[in-house]
């Protein structure tokens, strides 16, 4: 898989990684892609299509379906860190609403052109979804969901030829970026790594160097193989996703 030529979808591009991985698509020569965005975005690049796109309104993301000839590639990048307490409920609920089934929700409305294009699914989780980060917790349940998740779409989707990739990135510097004083790894470089790992095939993608140095025992876990063994029960037994 190449990004040339393909028309990819990154939800939360205004801003943060996911403006960084519209800029990484365009350099590897995407002939479209849509940058999800809640405010207005101008692009100078023509290649480039705004779409007006909260992941948390169904209306939204129903019209733009509706404004998407063909798709290649969904990232699902958008995104909330709000580093609420553990006794924070309605927090919860927000991580749980944007980065669980925002992401979900998303994904069903545009799995009808991803399975005619034998496409590619991007989750954008954290390493917060192998371990929780106790600064944390509510964004920590949240990415551990949507890594379910993304394990659950590869299985299911896997017979019909989508790829489903789970990025499980360690501290990025942007607005959401971890507020305490520790490397974190530019926008750039990560919107770099994850393209290559995505065309590289690589199903779990460690872009960063804090995640870089997880990836090989992550390969050979318990956690994988059992992942693996599981799929082979739902080929020889297909689910509907
Ligand atoms: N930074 C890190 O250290 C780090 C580490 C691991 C994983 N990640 C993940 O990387 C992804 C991008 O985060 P970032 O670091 O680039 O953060 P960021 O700079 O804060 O950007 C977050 C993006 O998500 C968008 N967003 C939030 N809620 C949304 C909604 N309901 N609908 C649509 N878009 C929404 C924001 O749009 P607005 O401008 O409208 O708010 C913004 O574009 C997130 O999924 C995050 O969990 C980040």
């Amino acid at each position: 898989m190449t990004f040339a030529d393909r028309s990819v979808l990154v939800t939360g591009a205004n801003r943060g990684i996911g403006q960084a991985l519209v800029e990484e698509a365009l350099r590897r020569g995407a002939k479209r892609v849509y940058a999800g965005t809640r405010p207005p975005l101008a692009h100078p690049d023509e290649r480039v299509t705004p779409l007006t796109l909260d992941v948390t309104d169904a209306a939204q993301i129903q019209a733009a379906v509706e404004s998407v000839a063909s798709l290649d590639v969904l990232i699902n990048n958008a995104g909330v860190g709000l580093y609420a307490d553990l006794s924070d409920r309605a927090a919860l609920e927000q991580h749980l609403a944007v980065n669980l089934f925002g992401s979900y929700d998303t994904t069903q409305a545009f799995l009808p052109l991803l399975t005619r294009s034998r496409g590619t699914i991007v989750n954008v989780l954290s390493l917060a979804a192998l371990a929780p980060v106790p600064l944390d917790p509510t964004y920590s349940i949240s990415k551990a969901a949507a890594f379910s998740l993304t394990q659950s779409l590869r299985a299911a989707l896997a017979g019909r030829g989508v790829a489903v990739h789970a990025v499980l990135s360690g501290p990025v510097d942007t607005d959401m970026g971890p507020r305490i004083d520790i490397p974190k790894a530019s926008v750039e470089s990560v919107a770099l790594a994850i393209l290559d790992a995505v065309e590289n095939g690589d199903e779990e993608i460690f872009p960063d160097p804090l995640s870089a140095s997880m990836a090989e025992g992550w390969r050979d876990s318990a956690s994988k193989a059992l992942e693996r063994q599981m799929a082979a029960f739902v080929q020889a037994e297909p689910i509907s996703s």
